[in-house]
């Protein structure tokens, strides 16, 4: 089969020009398009409040080809914002994962910023341990470096509404623009802004083909996020025994010929497909038929951009169907600017009061409960109010975001299966607080995927490969420590047969630990027969299980890590690489606060030393988390 690459949506880079005017330059640090979003809201806004003024907005990773020039430039940067998203274990977006590494870890020090003035807003998640480290980390360091701070930095929190905390910290930005853009003797009031809906401008077609599905030629090109490649499921199935109420899949996808390739512990990219039964649901509010071909276009007729290049990026002409199963996330609860986009075109007036009630201030608490802690998804609020019927146009400008990648742990390792990337998902399927049972797109997906081997019809996604840095110790005798409950499991999965591997060539391996953890032996010991299979090789040393519903007490790894402290500590003392893979919010974090307490107890250090020495682990690389 030839390669087929998929076109996703591309960014556009905006020309440089020298037209003598200050000049303020918005950074954006993204993945899901979010801090982006913000960002490109700070600029219409500040364009239309300074006249004098010329913004740009610009995609960190664009910004400089290499360290040198990020030097060169930001030193005749005068005034920058950052948008900065941090992710799982206080990680930075991709795009700005070589900017945050040069910015803190580089030799660009000293006081070479002080022409700068600055403002960060982050955008994170209260529940994760590291909220916001990444924006907090670079607001100090620009400091540091001699650059004034405009504001405080901006703590965008995810778990609540963090348009509410964009909004709040802009207010804040203004009064100091105020006073930097504008000249003395400008005694004219600031334009005041009211925010447009945008749109694209839309041409329909006569049936075309499905460019969707079409063979494009990247060949040539590595596939990433931007080019991710066509892969067929080449078998699948279902980990959990029948007396299970959850379900977890085990897929493969066939990687032979795509020019996709991977190391063990990376991540691989899968852009899935909303649903059938979604796509038609959606069809039916926006109340065209589900063969209209349509293309989506970011300018006019004469080229100009439309809203400046603030719209998210297209998508190659297709049908509504294919529209709204690929590229429209309508599961996710709307954002505040759908709201006030579906109010504008709400055809009962007092379904748009009530709509742009809920996106305003007055509207925050009931906003809070009756959409995001209920759940409640985009369609849900089309269905409550179906007068609203935004055009196409207005549909995948301002309504559903794009549907997003979802990334899991490979759960295999190139040296045993060189054409195969494995992937180990728990189905989510639960019941929402409103009583939708929310079925979550990717896993579902491949929970229904159709392998090869049940039919040469068979499933197939764009996938893509993204590097991590959770790997094996390159001298295969140093010890390892593994702990990862669940679907946690995946990457060490990948780990043992690298390590098997490894054994049959004739290589001397240093001892390891696993401890995993389910509910029941019975039920969900995923990868059972092959774990010990790995014991029995010798590739894994020790397997250490708690079943966290079999007995009358819960057991989880973590008290199964107390159980073995001193073993935990001897081999710690012999170097060993500690690793942990699972959930972020409760479980990295009770294993983190295990570990401290093993270290300071085994090793006979107070509680500060203890942090010291876990500190040491991480920093020396032999601490690994791949959390979520
Ligand atoms: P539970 O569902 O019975 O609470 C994989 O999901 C395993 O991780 C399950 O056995 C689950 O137990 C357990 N688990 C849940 N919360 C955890 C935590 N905070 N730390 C460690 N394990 C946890």
């Amino acid at each position: 089969v030839k390669p087929e690459q998929i076109v996703v949506p591309k960014r556009e880079k905006e020309p440089e020009v020298d037209d003598g005017k200050k000049k303020v330059t918005i950074f954006f640090g993204t993945q899901t398009g979010t801090a982006e979003g913000f960002a490109k809201a700070l600029l219409e806004e500040a364009k239309v409040r300074y006249e004098k003024a010329s913004f740009k907005a610009v995609d960190l990773d664009d910004y400089a080809a290499d360290d040198d020039e990020y030097e060169e430039r930001l030193k005749k940067e005068s005034y920058a914002f950052f948008f900065l998203a941090t992710y799982g274990d206080g990680e930075p977006t991709d795009n700005a994962a070589r900017f945050y590494k040069w910015f803190t870890e580089g030799d660009a020090k000293g006081e070479w910023l002080n022409k700068l003035h600055y403002g960060v807003f982050g955008l994170g998640n209260r529940q994760y341990e590291h909220f916001n480290k990444i924006a907090i980390v670079v607001d100090e360091a620009l400091a540091e470096q001699g650059a004034k701070r405009l504001v405080p930095v901006g703590l965008g929190d995810d778990d609540q509404c963090i348009e509410d905390d964009f909004g709040a910290w802009k207010e804040m930005v203004w009064p100091e623009l105020d006073q930097l853009l504008r000249d003395e003797d400008d005694s004219t009031v600031a334009t005041p802004y009211t925010a447009v809906v945008p749109e694209y401008r839309v041409l329909f077609h006569d049936k075309l083909q499905d460019s969707y599905t079409q063979n494009l030629s990247h060949t040539n090109t590595t596939p990433d996020s931007q080019h991710p490649c066509r892969s067929n499921v080449a078998f699948k199935k279902e980990l959990h025994t029948s007396e299970s109420d959850r379900s977890c899949t085990h897929l493969e996808f066939d990687i032979s010929n795509t020019g996709l390739s991977y190391e063990t512990g990376d991540h691989v990219g899968v852009y899935c497909e909303n649903l059938s039964e979604v796509v038609e649901e959606a069809i039916k509010l926006i109340g065209l038929p589900p063969n209209t071909y349509f293309s989506i276009h970011n300018n006019n007729e004469d080229g100009t951009p439309i809203g400046g290049g603030s719209l998210p990026p297209t998508f190659p002409p297709c049908s509504l169907t294919t529209a709204l199963a690929r590229y429209a996330d309508v599961l996710a609860s709307p954002k505040k600017s759908a709201l006030i986009a579906l109010a504008a075109h709400a055809s009962d007036p007092t379904e748009a009061e009530r709509l742009k009630f809920l996106a305003s201030p007055a509207g925050k608490d009931e906003y809070a409960q009756w959409i995001v802690a209920s759940q409640r998804s985009l369609l849900e609020v089309m269905e409550a109010f179906p007068s609203a019927k935004p055009s196409l146009g207005v549909f995948f400008a301002a309504v559903a975001p794009r549907l997003q990648p979802r990334y899991y742990s490979i759960s295999s390792s190139p040296n045993v299966a060189q054409n195969r990337i494995h992937v180990t998902c728990a189905l989510v399927h639960e019941k929402t607080p409103a009583g939708r049972i929310h079925k979550g797109v990717c896993s579902t997906w491949m929970k229904n995927a159709v392998a090869v081997t049940e039919s040469q019809d068979c499933s197939w996604a764009p996938i893509f490969v993204r590097t991590s840095n959770f790997r094996l110790p390159s001298d295969p005798k140093t010890p390892v420590i593994m702990i990862g409950p669940g679907t946690g499991l995946a990457p060490f999965r990948g780990f043992l047969q690298e390590r098997l591997a490894l054994k049959e060539s004739g290589t001397q391996l240093g001892s390891s630990v696993l401890f995993f953890g389910c509910r029941n032996r019975k039920v969900d010991f995923i990868y059972e027969d092959e774990l010990n299979n790995f014991v029995e090789t010798g590739a894994l040393s020790e397997l250490i299980v708690a079943f966290s519903r079999d007995g009358p007490t819960k057991e989880y790894v973590q008290h199964k890590m107390s159980q073995k402290a001193s073993d935990i500590w001897n081999l710690l003392s012999e170097g060993a690489y500690l690793y942990v893979c699972g959930d972020a919010k409760g479980m990295a974090k009770d294993v983190h606060r295990t570990l401290h307490t093993i270290v300071q107890e085994q090793g006979s250090l107070d509680s500060s030393k203890a942090e010291l020495y876990v500190k040491n682990l991480q920093t020396s690389g032999r601490y690994l988390r791949d959390v979520w």
